[in-house]
């Protein structure tokens, strides 16, 4: 994949309809997912290439006849749908508003996390503070709070975090069972959901989850649900604090999509700590998606926006990182990366498996 940094500049005439589109993003965001709610689109989509006009749209949603003629008349803009004599008919970019799964999940998290927050950009990127959290409540990061926040926050919130890791937890489950681990530390377990799997591949591994207490509360429940809360174990730790230790003799520990929770220097104090517990046959599995790693643009240019969220919503200071500023952070702390892999699952995710160098 080609380096954003290093695209092609567009005409002068393209780059002030691209600009256009920028001045307006959060009102064609708006109009797209408005159009979803409404039913309106799916209404534009049932109509296949016969189209369909505003009126019987008006009657089966209940819409005023100016609420879908305004939404339309911007999707038309958008290239969502196309407007042939009075009827509306569906094009690529409807389709995928609709029916795609990874849209539906990001269009979620941006309206149901960011949206309110995003407001307060600025002042969270001269602050460096999670300043757009303050519209929920009053945390210092959205790890501290996520155990309260609003049921629709945290829906969105965990349909987002799951949706990337799920496709590739069964590939990586693979991976990290050809050592046969029998205990797994699970740094930033979150729900439980690794552990869980952990758990049901192999009868006899267990599971410690470190997090911070609420997480810990949720996955503990969530082990129960499955049965296996013998195997599975809770560790609170504020991976913050420098003085809170890493449990000691590891035999893996593993690390997915966490460490982008926090910014470099966080990172190497973790990294430390958790190097200080290792032994030579312990390993340490980073599972993260880097914006240089990606095979599709969109895949970067996804990745680049989720680190805007980090900054406004999540704490201020961490993103998805570049490769290299992670490796750098490995080899800081004393470690090694002896297996590189890319392009795990459809999230685009790497994996290091890390030992003392
Ligand atoms: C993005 S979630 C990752 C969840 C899961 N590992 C996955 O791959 O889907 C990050 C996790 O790190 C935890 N975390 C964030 N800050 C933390 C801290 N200061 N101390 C301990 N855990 C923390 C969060 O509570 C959350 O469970």
């Amino acid at each position: 994949m080609k380096n954003p940094s290093q695209y092609k500049d567009l005409s002068a005439f393209e780059a002030k309809f691209e600009a256009q589109k920028i001045a307006f993003a959060p009102i064609t965001f708006q109009c797209a997912r408005v159009l979803r709610t409404t039913g309106i689109l799916k209404e534009v989509a049932d109509a296949g290439s016969e189209g369909i006009a505003v009126d019987p749209i008006s009657d089966k949603t209940g819409i005023s006849h100016y609420g879908v003629k305004v939404l339309l008349d911007m999707a038309a803009s958008m290239k969502m749908v196309r407007q042939e004599g009075d009827k509306f008919i569906l094009l690529n970019i409807g389709h995928f508003m609709l029916n795609d799964k990874m849209t539906e999940v990001n269009l979620n998290f941006t309206h149901d996390v960011c949206f309110k927050g995003l407001y307060h950009m600025e002042e969270a990127i001269r602050e460096m503070k999670p300043a757009g959290l303050k519209e929920f409540g009053d945390w210092p990061n959205v790890y501290e709070g996520l155990a309260e926040l609003p049921e629709q926050f945290r829906e969105s919130w965990f349909a987002f975090d799951h949706f990337y890791s799920d496709g590739s937890f069964p590939i990586l489950l693979e991976n990290v069972f050809t050592d046969k681990p029998k205990k797994i530390y699970d740094a930033g377990g979150n729900t439980g959901k690794w552990a869980v799997m952990c758990t049901k591949h192999d009868p006899e591994v267990e599971v410690t989850i470190l997090d911070l207490p609420g997480q810990l509360r949720d996955a503990m429940k969530n082990a129960e649900k499955n049965k296996v809360q013998d195997r599975i174990k809770g560790f609170e730790i504020n991976m913050l604090d420098d003085s809170q230790k890493f449990p000691e003799n590891p035999e893996v520990i593993w690390m997915s999509q966490f460490l982008d929770c926090f910014s470099e220097d966080e990172i190497l104090s973790i990294l430390k700590r958790a190097a200080a517990t290792m032994g030579p046959d312990a390993r340490l599995y980073i599972l993260e998606t880097y914006w240089d790693r990606q095979r599709f643009e969109a895949a970067s240019y996804s990745l680049n926006a989720t680190s805007l969220y980090f900054t406004v919503m999540a704490n201020g200071n961490s993103r998805m990182y570049h490769s290299k500023d992670l490796i750098k952070l490995v080899h800081q702390a004393g470690l090694i990366i002896e297996k590189d892999i890319d392009d795990i699952g459809m999230g685009g995710h790497t994996l290091f498996k890390c030992r003392l160098a």
